[in-house]
């Protein structure tokens, strides 16, 4: 979906393709050279990583294995509550393995650092984090990230992964939505 497939529903393009596949490329590099002499598992957190997982690990060198989780935030609308619930578990045991979680954004940071902590009670290795998107301003809780690809303004965002009502995931760049789409 490119962003004039969505008419005057886009507000303004934050991050443009060329730009998210240069950013890509930068962090894959980063992963490879940190990661040369131990094996990677990366966990991608479900849905909101899925663009960001699939490009990130073939534009690695390195071979990685790769798991997936799903959680829900309880919370309302647009707003993240803290409240952490495993909507689907990884498929294998952890223990003893390098774990990079993949993640869309880090908005308040409450469900990465519920995640990490998580992940660190089974007996990992390492766990480190991958995040493509941060709201510096919105971040409540620090959240350690080892790979960063862009700091945002604190404002709602759609595409490459990140959906609103669970649209506009397939957007290749990263946006935001004119009010008239949240009814305002
Ligand atoms: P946090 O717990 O507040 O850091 O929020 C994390 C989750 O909220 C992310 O993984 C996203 O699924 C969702 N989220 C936060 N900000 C946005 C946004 O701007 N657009 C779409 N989803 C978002």
């Amino acid at each position: 979906m490119q962003p004039s497939d969505l008419g005057r529903d886009l507000e303004k393009v934050l991050i443009d393709e060329d730009a998210i596949t240069a950013k890509v490329a930068e962090l894959a590099a980063a992963i490879d050279r940190d990661y040369a002499d131990r094996p990677v598992l990366l966990v991608g957190v479900l849905k909101g990583a899925v663009m960001i997982m699939a490009d990130l690990a073939r534009a690695m060198s390195l071979p990685v294995e790769m798991d997936w989780m799903a959680v829900s935030s309880y919370g309302s609308g647009t707003k993240s509550s803290g409240v952490v619930r495993i909507l689907k578990d990884l498929d294998k045991d952890i223990t003893g393995k390098h774990v990079l979680v993949v993640e869309d954004i880090l908005d308040t940071g409450l469900t990465l650092s519920w995640l990490v902590r998580n992940l660190r009670s089974r007996g990992p290795a390492s766990v480190q984090v991958c995040t493509f998107l941060r709201k510096p301003e919105a971040v409540k809780v620090d959240v350690p990230v080892a790979y960063l690809g862009f700091d945002i303004p604190n404002e709602f965002v759609v595409g490459y992964g990140l959906d609103y009502a669970e649209r506009y995931r397939n957007l290749r760049v990263v946006g935001t939505l004119a009010p008239h789409v949240y009814g305002g």
